[in-house]
């Protein structure tokens, strides 16, 4: 089951959006190279919107044929969300990088995003491995955040893959952000981000909310560890192995 996040992309919010820009004081008197903007994001939006539907329907097609092969689907559910234009300009402004699709082509590679929720933390890296390993694709970074959680207790793995999207122009190369999780890592990043996002709550609470959050991101951790025993008695060893590395050089740093 695919659940789209997306809002489909329309023409006078971004109109809407650029008006408020300093630059663009009259909606009306849009200078050409703000239409030409609006152009070009449209057709680049498209391109990630491509990109996302081809990750997609290659795991989809993997989810099957492990239904196929192993009685099992490794694939819970997936989310899949093209970054809205507010938050695009937002990231640019808080980098300091100008409003022009090169800058967001080469800085911004989660544009196009997919959130890829298992049963297991072993399909997780099994259906990481199997994607990247496919001829077709790249993969630009991996963050392993389920090896090496972050500090507030989160875990993901969190990787980057460059897909071709074929236009009637050719190929472009385009990426494509995948975070791959358990429900459990799922279920605690939701009420993490909740948290996060929740700013009328006293310092005090906050910081007690965080560090429950803390105790229970390891309790899950256990919980998960146990269940997975008891899945691998019933349905085998797994599929895939370890996490995934980037097969060049990668393009992208990380602050
Ligand atoms: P940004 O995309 O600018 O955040 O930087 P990045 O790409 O270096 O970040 P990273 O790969 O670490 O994380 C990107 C995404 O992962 C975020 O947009 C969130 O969706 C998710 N994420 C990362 N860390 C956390 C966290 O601590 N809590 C929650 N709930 N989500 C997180
Ligand atoms: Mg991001």
């Amino acid at each position: 089951m695919i659940l789209d996040r997306q809002k489909r992309l329309n023409t006078s919010e971004i109109r809407v959006r650029l008006a408020a820009d300093d630059q663009v004081n009259n909606l009306m008197s849009m200078s050409e190279d703000d239409v030409d903007f609006i152009a070009d994001f449209i057709n680049q939006m498209q391109v990630y919107e491509g990109a996302m539907y081809e990750i997609s329907t290659k795991l989809e097609i993997l989810d099957s044929e492990f239904q196929v092969r192993f009685s099992h689907n490794p694939i819970h559910h997936m989310e899949r969300r093209l970054k809205s234009i507010d938050s695009i300009l937002g990231k640019l402004d808080r980098r300091e990088l100008p409003h022009t699709i090169d800058a967001i082509r080469n800085n911004l590679f989660d544009i196009a995003g997919i959130r890829v929720i298992c049963n297991y933390r072993d399909d997780v890296y099994s259906v990481a491995n199997y994607l990247s390993g496919q001829s077709d694709i790249q993969v630009l970074r991996v963050k392993d955040y389920i090896k090496n959680p972050k500090q507030n207790g989160y875990r993901s793995l969190h990787v980057i893959y460059s897909v071709p999207v074929f236009l009637s122009s050719g190929a472009y190369y385009t990426p494509v952000e995948v975070q791959f999780r358990t429900i459990a890592m799922d279920y605690w990043a939701s009420l993490e981000h909740a948290l996060r996002y929740k700013t009328d709550l006293p310092d005090a609470k906050l910081a007690e909310h965080s560090q429950t959050l803390l105790d229970c991101a390891r309790s899950l951790q256990n919980v998960e560890t146990q269940m997975q025993t008891i899945h691998r008695d019933i349905n085998g060893a797994p599929h895939g192995g370890e996490a995934p590395t980037a097969t060049q050089d990668s393009p992208i740093r990380d602050k």
